[in-house]
């Protein structure tokens, strides 16, 4: 009683701090650890009681079921920061809010739902989303995209990214979600660029999930960088190692595996052994259980390599790790250049039945891309480099079946540029 009485007089303080903004923001679908089953819808609050309904699309309306947040808390991560204004002034966001979580379990694997956010009163806040829940295993298909660098003073290049995921539903009407590899703000200290980012259409027909990239990580200026940006934008699955919780984490998606890492708590020694021993316990678990998975695919934000002239960046550390442990996939983003290599073990192309292949993305904001040169290291396992410099777009599709995964980077007209087999291992 007390508590919610203390939570109420916060709320109406945030409202009044926070007038101009909308009374729920920033909804987003992401997977729980099972996506077959669990889907974690999160919003920001500005008023109380706030809670969700979901059904599934099929049985329409009348099936609404009513789910109160299974987590919520008072958020000031984004409170006092130095940003910009839709118009390119000097600001100072002040924002507090409820973080809102409602953890989906008991779903129906491979169905399509609905869901909408209602106030205390009943009155709908945020119109109707969809997700789709993963199947339990054979086909599926996502988007793969990274650094659009959402910033509202140069309103272009979230649309440059949002036309791309449509380019991608174009090449591919039956995509089921979307994966991003970080860098989708700005600076992900400045609530505002969040708040339009998940204003976008696309937020709202797709779970989407991703991973921290040191633009998501930082404020104007470096005045602070943290973590806790991506994670209170987002609601991952709370499953990640000590002091990564919220942030790094795993899910299965059908037959996949994926882990998520965060590179910006990775650079010491010590930070990438505590990273590399989680991921090492990850997968030894999940290939010991009852539910092995076909396909291990690790996600960071840092390169595998800094695709300008090929050189080592992130592969050189990960490489061992990925080989030991029989890694299928490994996709990055962050260098803005795409590139790709067949499966490789002991930094030597196989048959493809053996090894990890690597991908990155391109960057799809038409503003932050770069050019490369010619290609001077690591001409004998990268397979494939693009880029449109600094006005790039791209992305890829992702298709996943028993027998193999297939990647497909397109350019923002949809044409094919490359594409990726990695087979499932016998
Ligand atoms: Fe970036």
């Amino acid at each position: 009683m007390k508590r919610s009485v203390i939570l109420s007089l916060l709320v109406c303080t945030v409202s009044v701090m926070c007038a101009a903004f909308d009374d729920v923001e920033s909804v987003v679908a992401n997977p729980g650890v099972d996506a077959s089953t669990q889907i974690n819808i999160s919003w920001a609050a500005h008023v109380p009681g706030t809670h969700i309904e979901y059904a599934e699309k099929a049985n329409g309306q009348e099936a609404w079921k009513r789910v109160e947040p299974t987590f919520h808390r008072l958020c000031t991560t984004y409170d006092s920061i130095r940003s910009k204004s839709p118009k390119g002034q000097d600001i100072k966001e002040g924002v507090m809010f409820i973080k809102c979580a409602a953890e989906l379990q008991s779903l129906k694997p491979a169905t399509d739902y609905v869901y909408r956010v209602l106030d205390a009163t009943g009155k709908v806040v945020v119109p109707v989303h969809a997700f789709k829940t993963a199947p339990a295993a054979g086909e599926w298909s996502c988007c793969v995209i990274s650094d659009f660098h959402t910033y509202t003073p140069a309103p272009g290049r979230l649309k440059a990214a949002m036309d791309m995921v449509g380019t991608v539903e174009k090449y591919n009407p039956g995509i089921d979600w979307v994966l991003h590899l970080g860098d989708v703000a700005a600076w992900g200290g400045s609530w505002s660029f969040w708040v339009e980012m998940y204003k976008q259409p696309a937020f709202a027909r797709y779970m989407w999930t991703g991973l921290n990239g040191n633009h998501d990580n930082m404020t104007r200026g470096y005045d602070k960088v943290s973590k806790d940006f991506f994670r209170d934008a987002n609601y991952v699955p709370r499953n990640g190692y000590e002091g990564q919780v919220g942030v790094c984490y795993h899910f299965r998606y059908g037959d996949a595996l994926f882990i998520a890492l965060n590179n910006e708590e990775m650079r010491k020694d010590a930070e990438f052994a505590q990273a590399s021993q989680w991921v090492r316990k990850v997968v030894t678990e999940a290939r010991a259980s009852s539910n092995p998975p076909r396909y291990v695919i690790v996600c960071e934000h840092y390169q595998w390599f800094n695709a300008v002239t090929g050189k080592t960046s992130q592969y050189g550390r990960w490489s061992p790790i990925f080989d030991e442990l029989g890694v299928d996939l490994a996709l990055s983003g962050n260098n803005h250049i795409y590139a790709s290599t067949n499966a490789l073990l002991a930094g030597k192309e196989t048959d493809g039945y053996s090894g990890t292949v690597y991908v990155q993305t391109p960057s799809c904001d038409n503003e932050r891309g770069q050019g490369m040169e010619d290609i001077a290291y690591n001409k004998d396992i990268i397979k494939y480099r693009w880029t449109e410099g600094d006005r790039t777009v791209g992305a890829m599709d992702m298709k996943v079946d028993d027998k193999h995964i297939v990647l497909t980077l397109l350019d923002r007209n949809g044409n094919i540029l490359d594409t990726v087999e990695v087979k499932a291992k016998r």
